[in-house]
């Protein structure tokens, strides 16, 4: 069950309804382009960096990434939708510094602490184990490496007799707007600062792993 009470999509539903639209998300992905831009100005990318776009679709992050890696960066996309990723390929041809990865966001292909980066937007509500896919960013996150998610919510605040209207327009059952995602990722990270936007439907959260210990560190010469 969702946290809206309706019945949780399979990963195979999502995989087919991201396949099915994935010729027109660019065009809808510019009702989005100031919250993006937003984000991606929050990962504050620097040349050279290692960054992961989780659940990339169509690559609507692709252009405002890259220009901040120069030529030295890599950027890795990756998305559970073929349809999704073929979009995504047709743009990848302009940028020798992006790879494109099909998998599943919550079994990433990836070692443990590689990216200096990971960005994920509009995604987490819709990733079926997106608890899961919260354990792998911490995984494959550099120590000090910044996660940021840019994602809808209900408010709950005074504008949530919108909550109805906002579920409405987020498309049903896909889309499970109730996820507590700013809690899940607090737990994870010691440092989360979030701003909302749209009268408390839509959030941006900067949230940093921990360095690394000193214990881990530092080894004592055995004698
Ligand atoms: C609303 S779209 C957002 C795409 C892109 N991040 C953007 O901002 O335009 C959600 C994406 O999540 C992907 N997705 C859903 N479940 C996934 C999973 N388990 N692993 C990776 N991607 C997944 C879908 O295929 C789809 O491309």
């Amino acid at each position: 069950m969702t946290q809206t009470g309706l019945e949780q999509p399979s990963q195979t539903a999502i995989r087919a309804r991201y396949d099915f639209i994935a010729g027109w998300h660019d065009a809808i992905g510019r009702f989005t382009m100031t919250h993006r831009r937003g984000a991606i100005q929050a990962l504050n990318v620097q040349p050279g960096d290692c960054v992961l776009d989780l659940a990339c679709g169509a690559g609507a992050n692709f252009k405002g990434v890259i220009a901040d890696l120069e030529s030295d960066g890599t950027l890795l996309g990756l998305d559970y939708s073929p349809g999704m990723l073929r979009q995504a390929h047709r743009k990848a041809s302009r940028y020798p510094c992006l790879t494109l990865f099909l998998g599943d966001a919550a079994r990433l292909p990836f070692a443990d602490s590689v990216f200096d980066r990971i960005i994920c937007t509009y995604s987490l509500k819709v990733i079926p184990p997106y608890r899961q896919a919260l354990d792998e960013v911490v995984r494959v996150l550099k120590p000090g490496g910044v996660f940021v998610v840019l994602d809808g919510k209900l408010s709950s605040g005074s504008t949530r007799f919108l909550n109805r209207l906002t579920l409405w327009m987020a498309h049903g059952p896909m889309t499970d707007l109730a996820r507590p995602l700013i809690d899940e990722i607090a737990q994870r990270f010691q440092e989360v600062q979030v701003k909302e936007y749209d009268l408390g439907h839509t959030f941006v959260a900067v949230a940093r792993k921990a360095a690394q210990s000193l214990e881990t560190r530092w080894t004592w010469p055995s004698r």
